[in-house]
């Protein structure tokens, strides 16, 4: 089940996010206030063990009209189950239903994610070499929502 994420799931959405990305990860205080700054699209999926299965926050910028998926993650045990794309179109449906006109995020080159995002309509609309530090890439995709 997709719903919008709460307070008293922020160590849960920690623990996916330690699960997901090891040591390099958000700290648990930014959860919390990713909370006040965009409520309406920080999304959760309950997992059957009473876990989270993952997360998903869309942001908004200085750009009027635009938003970024700043995070996407699925825990190791649960991918490859439709919880990613679920998450991704329960956002979309939220920033749509609120009149953006794009969507953006960046992504590696060689994440499998650009796939999902592929088939959700995103198109490559740049490339930077260097975008997180030294050789560390990232791909940034947009959607055009209308
Ligand atoms: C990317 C991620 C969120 C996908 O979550 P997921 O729940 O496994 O994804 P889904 O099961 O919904 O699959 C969505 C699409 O991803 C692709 N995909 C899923 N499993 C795949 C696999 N084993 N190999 C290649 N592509 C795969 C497919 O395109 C799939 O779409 P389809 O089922 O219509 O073919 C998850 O792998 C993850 O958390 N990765 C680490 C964090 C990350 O990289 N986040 C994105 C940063 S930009």
């Amino acid at each position: 089940m997709m719903r919008i994420a709460r307070v008293s799931d922020i160590a849960a959405v920690f623990a996916v996010e330690r699960d997901v990305f090891g040591a390099h990860v958000y700290p648990d205080f930014f959860f919390r206030q990713a909370l006040d700054l965009w409520g309406d699209t920080f999304f959760v999926a309950d997992g059957v063990d009473g876990a989270l299965d993952g997360y998903v926050i869309g942001a908004s910028g200085h750009e009027p009209g635009v938003m970024w998926v700043l995070s996407l993650a699925v825990r190791g045990s649960s991918r490859g189950r439709g919880i990613g794309k679920a998450l991704m179109q329960t956002l979309l449906a939220a920033i749509q239903a609120r009149g953006i006109a794009s969507v953006k995020l960046t992504v590696h080159p060689d994440n499998r994610a650009v796939t999902l995002y592929r088939n959700l309509g995103f198109e490559v609309v740049g490339e930077e070499p260097h975008y997180f530090g030294e050789k560390d890439p990232r791909l940034v995709m947009e959607l055009r929502l209308r």
